[in-house]
């Protein structure tokens, strides 16, 4: 840590000041042989699990063949077979076109970017709670001001938020949303939506259902696009393979990144092949968007989830979760709400009064669960939440285990 400290600036931060020398099933190893349960997925990345013996093979045999050649410079065919299951995979039978980038940021620039060009529109419509990366469009697109905005401005033009939907919070309903954009931004200038189907930083905030769908609607009638942010809900982790899924919605443009590369990074924008064919060549890509070791090991990761049915285990793990923390929250009001979808289990956290945000209290059981060797994430915008993000190769021993200690963390700080 002191060399760390010595050579980092201090703006990358830590959640655990310990150095990881392996990781697999849902256990990461310290340099001092200290074992913690995993029940982060390193923010939702290690859906497959750390290490997952496919892309461990897939990777070691492609880096052996090569390892770069720049897809727009020499394709090779692993990036269109990658394209090929994102156009599958995504919502809706229509004709898709995707390509690779490297992050979740990107992916999300990308949206922009199309949505734009395709509509020659300029307003962007993002949420409060909202969470789309550290890029100048992914701040500016961004709810939370500290850590992520503050004083990184001025941001990009033309974003306009709106409230999103918080059943535990009362706040964000369909109606008053669809009037600011109707009344204040204007449905004419709008180009997109871009909206997380869970808002994932923002501490796993499931929607009201139909809200989703509300917007959806509302960018048809409008001629505006819906930019699904699937950045952390997607590729399985909610029990689906993409959380839009489970409102029934199909989006213009899919951004997606975290688990679709099994580890390795990888970013995927997926589009109605008659918007995103209207740009032109080099518009898009990058140097290493769609490298050939991550192509590998994002087909792995996608025939993993397929092979071993970690969609059901996704919906099991959930459902495991929900029932453990249910049972807590009913012995413990300081949990003022338990929610999400599949592996994507968050509480919220509030002052005896039931609704005020107790982000003092989060913060210390996250630390009891650190020093009791469970790794879990804090998140939400008053930083009152914590998540639950398991790899779906955990064992339903180790799971158990990391909730069992959870709970001693919570009862002892009542
Ligand atoms: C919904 C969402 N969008 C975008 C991002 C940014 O992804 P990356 O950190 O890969 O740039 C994240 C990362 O947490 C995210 O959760």
């Amino acid at each position: 840590m002191q060399r760390r400290a010595a050579a980092l600036p201090a703006g990358v931060g830590t959640t655990l000041p310990v150095f990881a020398v392996r990781a697999s099933g849902g256990i990461v190893e310290d340099v001092d042989g200290n074992r913690f349960i995993d029940l982060a997925a390193g923010i939702a990345v290690t859906t497959v699990g750390s290490s997952a013996p496919r892309v461990v093979d897939a990777v070691a045999e492609q880096v052996g063949r090569f390892t770069h050649t720049c897809f727009q410079v020499t394709p090779y065919e692993s990036y269109v077979a990658v394209c090929e299951k994102l156009n599958a995979l995504t919502p809706g039978d229509h004709d898709k076109r995707s390509f690779l980038v490297n992050s979740g940021a990107e992916a999300v620039e990308n949206t922009v970017k199309i949505a734009r060009y395709v509509t020659g529109r300029d307003a962007i419509i993002a949420f409060d709670h909202g969470f789309h990366g550290r890029t100048l469009m992914g701040m500016t697109l961004t709810g939370k001001v500290m850590p992520y905005k503050q004083g990184f401005g001025p941001f990009a033009p033309e974003v306009y938020r709106a409230q999103y939907s918080y059943p535990f919070r009362g706040t964000g309903d369909l109606a008053s949303t669809l009037s600011f954009l109707d009344k204040t931004v204007g449905a004419s200038q709008v180009a997109a939506i871009v909206v997380e189907p869970i808002a994932g930083e923002g501490g796993f905030i499931v929607p009201e259902p139909g809200w989703l769908a509300g917007l959806s609607a509302w960018c048809q009638d409008n001629g505006a696009l819906l930019i699904a942010d699937e950045v952390q809900t997607g590729i399985g982790r909610t029990g689906k393979w993409f959380a839009c899924e489970h409102e029934g919605v199909v989006p213009d443009l899919v951004a997606t990144a975290k688990g679709l590369g099994g580890g390795l990074p990888i970013g995927g924008i997926t589009a109605r092949a008659e918007l995103v064919d209207q740009i032109h060549a080099g518009g898009l890509g990058g140097t290493f968007g769609g490298n050939p070791l991550s192509c590998a090991a994002a087909l792995a990761a996608i025939e993993t989830i397929e092979a071993d049915g970690l969609l059901d285990r996704a919906a099991a793990i959930g459902a495991t979760m929900l029932r453990r923390l249910a049972a807590m929250q009913a012995s413990n009001p300081r949990i003022g709400d338990v929610r999400g979808r599949g592996a994507m289990i968050a509480i919220e956290l509030v002052d005896a009064d039931g609704s005020t945000p107790d982000p003092e209290l989060t913060k210390s059981v996250a630390a009891a669960c650190h020093s009791e060797g469970v790794l879990v994430l804090t998140a939400g915008s008053y930083g009152n939440v914590i998540r639950f993000l398991p790899p779906l190769s955990i064992s339903d021993e180790l799971l158990d285990d990391g909730l069992g200690v959870v709970e001693k963390a919570l009862a002892t700080r009542l």
